[in-house]
């Protein structure tokens, strides 16, 4: 589908029902600064999207695979060199040790410069009898309980797109620079290893990849940064309606529209309706496509909704991002592998182990004591990730890709991992506003796990 279908244009979901769109007081406002929007530089170009689309395909047949990580939700104070590196670092020790593991070559698709908007399942929250609008991320408001912070302000998609780009820039620079010298063992923080029955298997996994990348270094007589320029992609969740569109351009001597604000917008569950604002919106781009399906999804409506995306059954165009949970997968993810297998489509699955699996916990001590908070255990993100591995091997498809909620620090959001962080452990260091996100110690379990099931040819 090279051009967009004649009766669709960037805002042709105006005419739709489109849920999740914050109410702003001063619609006026909201106009302009889509105009402005609209007129500045994007962020990405469409060879960049083209290129990831053919990974995709890739990664659909089994011959590359996904990692796709990042926030629940960026922050505009955390728009600094110091989270960006340690995203980036954690992000790329990941793929470096699913390589090993797994011998395909990895995608990596951040969900970063522009992961500032939400879905909330209320329009509103309530505290000690005080209503105000749920926070909807730092592209629509701020998380403070107070009535100025919490209103919705179209200036914040304008912060938002200059935070965009100041955090590309900045992962473009450091990609081009060669980024971090990945041979220093102190570079990996293996202090939890010590922690972990399976250390052995972790240090041999740490320096066979050292090893791997010397010899390289001997062979091609070049530093690892320059023989194989790592790629680093963007995502986030198309979810504000007007910023997306504003991103959306044609683009000279190509045919079709792109939206040159991220490479792979996603689709939420939220807001996955046929007849809807979002899946209006995004028929008419030509990006890969991220689509989530939890157990509340309905596959005849997904059905319909691939049909209306995907008509062609483009290769690359849709990676399914299944999040049933640990609990659930069993259900319901064969029973999407069947209808899926129905529709005779090739696309790319990948696992989410994330959103099924959050839990809310009272924090019994530190600062936060009494308050509610989101957790997610390790244990049950690792049970969800294996039975799908399991469950698409015993079905004969693929699972070509994985989608976390991490963050290279440390902060203490979700439970176990070799350190074993406890509920009690959560008031250290809780940061999130929104999804509790694997730390970086758990992040590089995680991987390790994964990529020693995959060097088991279990995957
Ligand atoms: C998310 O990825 O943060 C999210 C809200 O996902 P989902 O639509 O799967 O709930
Ligand atoms: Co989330």
């Amino acid at each position: 589908m090279a051009n967009a279908p004649s009766d669709w244009h960037r805002l042709s979901w105006r005419e739709r029902e489109t849920l999740q769109q914050p109410s702003y007081p001063d619609r006026q406002r909201v106009e302009e600064v889509f105009e402005h929007l609209a007129s500045l530089p994007p962020l990405v170009t469409s060879w960049e999207i083209e290129t990831l689309r053919d990974q995709l395909a890739e990664a659909a047949l089994g011959n590359r695979f996904l990692l796709q990580g990042g926030d629940c939700a960026e922050r505009f104070d955390e728009c600094n060199p110091d989270f960006i590196t340690s995203k980036l670092k954690i992000l790329l020790q990941m793929s470096l040790v699913l390589v090993h593991g797994g011998g395909r070559r990895i995608t990596r698709v951040g969900r970063f410069a522009g992961q500032y908007a939400k879905p909330r399942s209320a329009n509103d929250e309530v505290r000690d009898g005080v209503t105000l609008p749920s926070y909807r991320g730092d592209n629509v408001n701020r998380p403070e309980f107070t009535p100025e912070h919490r209103v919705p302000d179209p200036e914040r998609l304008l912060r938002g797109h200059e935070y965009s780009a100041l955090t590309l820039n900045f992962i473009r620079a450091l990609i081009d620079g060669g980024f971090a010298d990945l041979h220093h063992p102190e570079y990996w923080n293996l202090e939890f290893v010590e922690h972990s029955p399976l250390r052995a298997e972790y240090e041999r996994m740490v320096e066979s990849i050292g090893d791997s990348l010397r010899f390289m270094e001997t062979v091609v007589g070049a530093q690892a940064g320059q023989i194989n320029r790592v790629d680093f992609f963007t995502s986030h969740e198309a979810l504000l309606l007007l910023h997306e569109s504003a991103m959306t351009r044609s683009v000279p001597r190509r045919t079709g529209w792109w939206n040159l604000g991220t490479h792979m917008p996603w689709l939420g569950v939220r807001t996955a309706e046929p007849d809807g604002g979002h899946v209006e919106y995004l028929r008419g781009i030509r990006n890969p496509l991220g689509l989530k399906v939890g157990p509340s999804s309905d596959l005849d409506k997904l059905v319909k909704v691939l049909d209306i995306l995907d008509p062609d059954d483009q290769p690359g165009r849709i990676t399914l991002i299944h999040r049933f949970g640990a609990s659930n997968v069993s259900t319901y993810l064969p029973a999407l592998i069947d209808r899926i297998k129905d529709t005779g489509r090739t696309l790319l699955f990948s696992c989410d182990p994330m959103h099924g699996n959050t839990e809310t916990v009272k924090m019994m001590k530190g600062p936060g004591a009494g308050r509610q908070v989101k957790t997610r255990k390790f244990g049950h993100i690792l049970a969800e990730l294996e039975q799908s591995f399991e469950i698409h091997q015993r079905a004969g498809t693929i699972l070509g890709g994985v989608h976390f909620e991490l963050t290279g620090d440390q902060v203490t959001e979700c439970t176990g991992g070799a350190r074993g962080l406890e509920d009690d452990d959560l008031a250290t260091s809780y940061r999130s506003h929104v999804d509790p996100r694997l730390n970086y110690e758990q992040s590089l379990e995680m991987a390790m796990l994964i990529a020693g099931r995959m060097a088991r040819g279990k995957a």
